[in-house]
């Protein structure tokens, strides 16, 4: 009897030391559950207390983001596979909202909109991350617009000149060569310093693999990052695509440096966020869209930023893409899109079709903030352009229908002519800013008057080497350039008359 009373004392003794050691912090996990489950959103019950933008993990591993706060019931948006999600699994609360890693390792990867690599590299070492979502740069963060961002588009520097810090929409009908202005863009940055970040928003596979193939041929890869949600990847991936590529772009942004960001296209976007909305039932608005679909895209674009010197004095340029149907800039996101940027890059379809590439029209395309930005050195040989341009193409249209035409209306057709030209651009060809300031100062002066049409091009292709050889402190020229001095600029109407000269005057087989 005695031995079984100390046995027993001996085990509790032992017991309430196991007890003691053990850790027992109270360990607090929130859990709902799956009431409805398809077409890549979920509902979730038992979770409350759910902060918006949360990630929730279910049961089996797929991550998902609370989107629609309910007092019971929860709406989410699957990231992941769908088709193992099923109503009655288990969903765990994080208490953090989604974040993406950011930094250096990015550079030169292509990954998701969670940063999972896509290029079958490495998976991104544990490193910094960054929520999707943050607030913009107040206003007294900022600083005014003071640099360009040069696109090595000649139209687009000389025309409709954008500044680092700026948001400047391109938009058009599709396959009239958004993208490819965008792609240019990232391609001239291989003279610059510039990050890029190339936000690739539910396109084909096909295409997005072509713009990273262009980057790499003729780009600094090294200096880029490309978030990829494909058209055939999970919706919410796709919605949050361009939230986590401004949100890697803002973390080189404020380590002060300069960096551009693609948005390939906004259209699809606010596709794809019409699709998630009324599947989780919220009420449609106008074209079926929900009613936050203005705040889903200007808090996106109030990110883009040019910060003051004592936050760092980075910059975010974002060049958003809008696809129009038939060209109808009055549709609901165009109209949206250019209400909230500071300009936007029009392209024409019928410009396109008669060969004119890029098919940017002038008239109707606008940088409100990026002119005071201009490249000094292009700046006061740019400066007629636009207006001349204008005359021009207003009298073309007179003169379609046979009209005679006095001496001095013709010069202006024929002087028109040869900037449309010389505005004409292939692709992945950026050009230097020696290169648009030489290209400017022969049309200012007249130089390519007498040159046969057909021979513009040309004259344009032959362009660097002549330089190269006659005067190459012109293409040492850059965006901190001072305007050319009277000097400088006689010896380079000198070479570039004698260019002109001598595509004038070269048999006809060899012109451009
Ligand atoms: N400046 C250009 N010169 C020649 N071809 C061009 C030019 N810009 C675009 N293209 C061609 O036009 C097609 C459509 O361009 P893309 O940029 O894909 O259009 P979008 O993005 O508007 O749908 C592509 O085949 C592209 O190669
Ligand atoms: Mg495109």
């Amino acid at each position: 009897m005695n031995r079984l009373a100390e046995d027993v004392r001996q085990w509790a003794a032992r017991s309430r030391e196991r007890v003691d050691r053990a850790a027992l912090e109270p360990q607090l996990a929130r859990f709902g559950r799956i009431v409805q489950a398809g077409d890549g959103v979920v509902l979730v019950e038992g979770l409350p207390d759910a902060r918006l933008d949360e990630l929730l993990e279910i049961e089996g591993g797929v991550a998902a983001q609370a989107v629609d706060l309910g007092e019971a019931v929860i709406g989410c948006v699957l990231l992941g596979e769908a088709a193992a999600v099923t109503a009655g699994r288990r969903v765990r609360g994080s208490r953090d909202v989604i974040r993406v890693p950011v930094g250096e390792a990015l550079l030169g990867r292509v990954v998701d909109a969670l940063g999972r690599p896509l290029d079958g590299g490495q998976p991104l070492a544990a490193q910094s991350t960054a929520p999707v979502e943050r607030p913009a740069p107040t206003i007294v963060d900022r600083a005014l617009v003071d640099r360009p961002l040069a696109t090595g588009v000649l139209v687009i520097d000389a025309a409709i000149p954008l500044g680092r810090g700026q948001r400047e929409l391109i938009i058009g009908d599709r396959g009239t060569g958004k993208t490819a202005i965008a792609v240019d863009t990232i391609i001239n940055q291989r003279a610059s310093e510039v990050i890029c970040v190339y936000a690739a928003i539910g396109q084909k596979a096909s295409s997005v693999a072509r713009v990273i193939e262009a980057v790499r041929r003729y780009g600094a890869p090294e200096r880029c990052i490309f978030v990829v949600g494909e058209a055939d990847a999970a919706p919410g991936i796709q919605w949050l695509t361009p939230y986590a590529a401004c949100s890697m772009a803002e973390h080189f942004m404020q380590a002060g440096r300069d960096v551009l960001l693609v948005l390939d296209d906004l259209t699809k976007h606010a596709a794809v966020y019409r699709e998630l909305s009324l599947l989780l039932r919220r009420p449609p608005g106008r074209e079926a869209y929900p009613g936050d679909i203005f705040y889903i895209h200007s808090r996106l674009l109030e990110r883009a930023a040019k910060l003051a010197p004592d936050r760092g004095g980075g910059s975010l340029t974002a060049l958003p893409i809008a696809e129009t149907q038939a060209g109808n800039l009055s549709a609901y996101i165009p109209t949206n899109l250019i209400s909230i940027t500071d300009g936007q890059i029009y392209l024409d379809p019928t410009l396109f079709y008669e060969n004119q590439k890029p098919a940017i029209d002038v008239g109707r395309s606008v940088s409100r903030v990026g002119g005071k930005a201009q490249a000094a050195v292009v700046k006061p040989l740019a400066e007629s352009l636009r207006l001349e341009y204008a005359q021009f193409l207003e009298l073309e249209v007179f003169t379609r229908f046979g009209t005679l035409v006095d001496e001095r209306t013709r010069r202006v057709i024929e002087h028109g002519r040869r900037i449309r030209a010389v505005f004409t651009q292939p692709q992945y060809q950026p050009l230097s800013v020696g290169e648009q300031a030489a290209l400017l100062l022969a049309l200012s002066e007249r130089l390519l008057d007498e040159v046969p049409l057909e021979r513009v091009g040309s004259f344009r292709e032959r362009l660097r080497d002549w330089l190269a050889a006659q005067l190459p402190e012109a293409l040492a020229l850059d965006d901190r350039s001072q305007p050319l001095s009277d000097e400088v600029r006689t010896k380079l109407r000198q070479a570039l008359a004698a260019l002109a000269q001598a595509v004038a005057g070269q048999p006809a087989a060899a012109g451009g």
